[in-house]
């Protein structure tokens, strides 16, 4: 059961977060809220891509309810491509001023690189991998090369944009890294996130039944958008539901409802 302050907790700080610009939505932050208050396992939490800081605050409010003090942000912040437009503001300067206001400002570590540049020297353990930085193939790909190896077992990885055409990167790592992968173990979607749980080398098989279905649903899903065709309603309605099926809240808590963290935590 959760418990009234933590439930509190996750709505008060979705909330805040929210109200920073950024590209994930309601239901998107909430599960990284969550991902991150709840030890799977002991590890750093690694985002990559922070834009204006939208998932980087509620990563770090989420780490503190794990008593963990710090989360890695990356991102090489490009300044704005007209940056004669006053109207313009350099998203590091937005991204700073947010991780102020919410003072959050000392549990952040921040890395203004390009990830690449970071999985060069990168040697310690993630618990929670977000990834949503450079969104093409080879981008995605590096990503993933550079950092799954250092997941530990437990861990949650979480990519951002799956089944978009328009980007179609993040959706081909997820279908193929993760998804055809015995590495890890329960998947789900919610929204356009896409989320699994890497349980290790030895990996079981009882999980393939239901990573071959998401694989399936992506699969359709990217067939329609190279072809340029329409789905079905009946196809549709059966695609948005998925979208919302392997509710990554009702595993977590029913997994790991030892671990529902408690205030005595901050
Ligand atoms: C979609 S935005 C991230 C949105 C953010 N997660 C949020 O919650 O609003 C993508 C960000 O990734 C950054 N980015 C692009 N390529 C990157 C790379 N190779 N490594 C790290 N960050 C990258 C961009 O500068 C941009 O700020």
């Amino acid at each position: 059961m959760l418990n009234t302050e933590f439930r509190k907790a996750i709505d008060e700080e979705c909330k805040a977060a929210i109200s920073v610009k950024g590209l994930i939505n309601k239901r998107e932050v909430r599960l990284l809220f969550i991902a991150a208050a709840i030890l799977t396992a002991q590890g750093e939490i690694l985002e990559i891509g922070s834009f204006k800081g939208r998932s980087t605050l509620i990563l770090a409010k989420g780490a503190r309810w794990a008593a963990q003090n710090k989360i890695v942000a990356c991102d090489p912040f490009p300044p704005p491509t007209n940056p004669n437009d006053p109207a313009v503001r350099p998203s590091y300067e937005v991204f700073l001023e947010t991780l102020e206001r919410n003072g959050i400002s000392e549990n952040v570590e921040i890395h203004r690189k390009f990830s690449a540049e970071l999985a060069k020297d990168w040697n310690r353990p993630i618990r929670l991998l977000w990834i949503d930085g450079d969104h093409s193939y080879p981008g995605v790909k590096a990503d993933v090369d550079g950092f799954f190896p250092h997941l530990v077992p437990g861990a949650i990885v979480a990519l951002h944009d799956i089944g978009r055409s328009r980007l179609p990167g993040p959706t081909t790592c997820f279908m193929e890294d993760v998804l055809m992968s015995d590495g890890f173990g329960m998947c789900g979607m919610c929204h356009y996130t896409g989320w699994a749980q890497f349980i290790g080398s030895g990996g079981l098989k009882k999980y393939r039944l239901e990573k071959g279905k998401a694989y399936r649903f992506l699969a359709a899903r990217k067939l329609q958008q190279v072809l340029g065709t329409k789905m079905r309603p009946l196809r549709r309605w059966r695609y948005k539901r998925f979208r919302r099926s392997g509710s990554f809240e009702k595993w977590v808590f029913s997994v790991y409802k030892d671990l529902v963290p408690s205030p005595k935590n901050l």
